[in-house]
């Protein structure tokens, strides 16, 4: 059995007729940033939901540390260490924001350190001032702006003290100016230190990202996919100047992107 931190290995999803996935195999280090990119409709939030068990898989594993956590319930999957923000952002709408992040602080992970009310709401505090919307903590979550909603997004999934965090278009609909905030947010949570007690080094992170010049200040590896299958994988400034890259989904952005990363 292999040591890696976090790999899936033939993960295989079948809507119906549909191959959404066809016997994907990766992984991803403790230390590591892993951005995940291709077209849309490629199979990435598939992958994203296989990972957290919204979706079971047709076929593969998925192992987490050593086991296997293929399936196993949602709850289970946050409480050994993997968080997850989604596409779509959800919350309570009529809770106050920082309620929204203590029920994160209530899983039974949150939950093994101390005195768990206080540190829930405490936690809960410094998981939205680490976001920058600790000002809004007593807002209820229907007023925020998009902008604002990602970032609750964001501290809810930190709030469980994650070694791994998988996110699914965590810029998407930012403006730049939002973008970079959260850019900066995710390098010095990545890098670990004042937040987060389980794990003074920060959690790896597997982020599904359109936005690729802020990804490629992240991350450390580019895993590619289209139509359900990796058509490549390794550095990113590799990746994005192989021809198969380049011709599914890149097109004449990566000049531009090459020269982005230049500067
Ligand atoms: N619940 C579902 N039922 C049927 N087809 C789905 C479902 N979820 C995704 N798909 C299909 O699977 C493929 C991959 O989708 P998805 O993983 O959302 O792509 P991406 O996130 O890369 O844009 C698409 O063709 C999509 O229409
Ligand atoms: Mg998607």
């Amino acid at each position: 059995m292999s040591d890696a931190f976090f790999e899936i290995e033939n993960l295989t999803k079948n809507f119906g007729e549909l191959k959404a996935l066809d016997q994907v195999s990766f992984q991803v280090g403790r230390d590591e940033i892993v951005g995940l990119i291709g077209p849309n409709g490629a199979g990435k939030s598939t992958i994203i939901r296989l990972i957290t068990s919204i979706l079971k898989p047709t076929s593969g594993i998925i192992r987490f540390k050593g086991e296997d956590i293929t399936g196993k319930p949602t709850h289970k999957i946050i409480n050994k260490g993997i968080a997850s923000t989604f596409q779509v952002v959800k919350p309570f709408r009529r809770l106050p924001v920082i309620a929204n992040v203590m029920v994160s602080c209530l899983c039974k992970r949150a939950r093994k350190t101390g005195d768990w009310v206080k540190t829930a709401e405490a936690r809960a505090q410094n998981a939205l001032e680490f976001c920058g919307i600790l000002d809004l903590a007593n807002e209820p979550a229907a007023v925020l702006s998009h902008g604002d909603l990602k970032r609750l997004e964001l501290a809810r999934a930190l709030a469980t003290q994650p070694e791994l965090m998988v996110l699914d278009e965590p810029l998407g609909g930012l403006n730049p100016n939002e973008a970079s905030l959260i850019t900066k947010s995710l390098k010095r949570l990545h890098k670990g230190g004042r937040f987060g007690r389980l794990h003074s080094e920060g959690p790896a992170m597997l982020i599904v990202e359109h936005k690729l010049s802020e990804l490629l200040e992240l991350a450390d590896r580019l895993v590619v996919v289209n139509f359900g299958r990796i058509i490549a994988e390794g550095p990113p400034l590799e990746v994005i100047k192989n021809p198969e890259v380049v011709k599914a989904y890149l097109g004449k952005e990566v000049d531009q992107l090459i020269s982005d990363t230049q500067h």
